[in-house]
């Protein structure tokens, strides 16, 4: 069953005072669920407003995007809002944390926002596992890039998405940081059986995926 279908996406970005630019050129897919799927490609190969339009974060110009039988395009607000919440996690290279919310704070809320009344528990569960239980208290400004990548994480499948994104989840961290993140990433896939879509410039990484999709100028070759 696909949990994700997109057909024929276009989507072009315009700039004032200069051309537009076609950042994705007609993409079709499908995913399955559970799959892990890969995407790699050279920088402004379209890999992030992929990334951004097949999780409903950004409207496509044309095409449909269907999540988990529901199509994105056609969709009102709210119902987006509420599909994002329960159903997709998204993981981004710079962490998007809320400097104003702790650790602990930043991993409950999309929990707290579905209702959960066990999210500060929950929360609190996913960063000890995943070593920062000296860091609940702590703001995202006191972290280091690895320890808010792993805060992010925790955020990110607190809901046990149906669906995980993640855009070049270790590109920001040394190598020890970076496997740490990524060994995580799919311990909790797995326990959640979750579908992860990640995009990575790296090889090894992309090894580990069960399909590799490689973007060029705006489309899948
Ligand atoms: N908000 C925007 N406004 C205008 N152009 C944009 C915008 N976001 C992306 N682009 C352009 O769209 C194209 C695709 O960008 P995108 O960020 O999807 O590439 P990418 O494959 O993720 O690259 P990288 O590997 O460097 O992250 C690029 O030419 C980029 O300059
Ligand atoms: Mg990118």
């Amino acid at each position: 069953m696909a949990i994700l279908r997109a057909e024929n996406v276009v989507k072009t970005y315009e700039r004032a005072g200069a051309s537009s630019v076609e950042a994705l050129r007609g993409v079709t897919l499908r995913v399955e669920a559970g799959e892990f799927v890969a995407v790699t490609g050279a920088s402004g190969s379209g890999k992030s407003t992929l990334l951004t339009v097949l999780s409903g974060l950004d409207l496509p110009n044309a095409g449909s995007i269907h999540l988990d039988g529901i199509d994105v395009t056609q969709a009102h607000e709210e119902d987006l809002a509420g599909l994002r919440n329960r159903k997709i996690g998204f993981l981004f290279q710079d962490f998007h944390l809320v400097p104003s919310l702790t650790a602990w704070e930043n991993v409950a809320f999309p929990a707290e926002l579905a209702g959960e009344k066990t999210a500060r528990e929950r929360a609190r569960a996913l960063l000890e596992r995943v070593g920062l239980s000296q860091r609940l208290e702590s703001f995202p400004h006191q972290l280091s890039g690895g320890e808010k990548q792993r805060v992010a994480l925790c955020r990110a499948v607190i809901n046990r998405p149906a669906l995980l994104f993640a855009d070049e989840p270790t590109g920001n961290l040394d190598t020890r940081n970076g496997q740490e993140v990524v060994r995580l990433l799919l311990d909790l896939k797995a326990e959640s059986g979750s579908t992860l879509v990640l995009v990575t410039h790296s090889d090894a990484l992309a090894a580990q995926a069960d399909r590799v999709l490689v973007m060029s100028d705006g489309r899948i070759l």
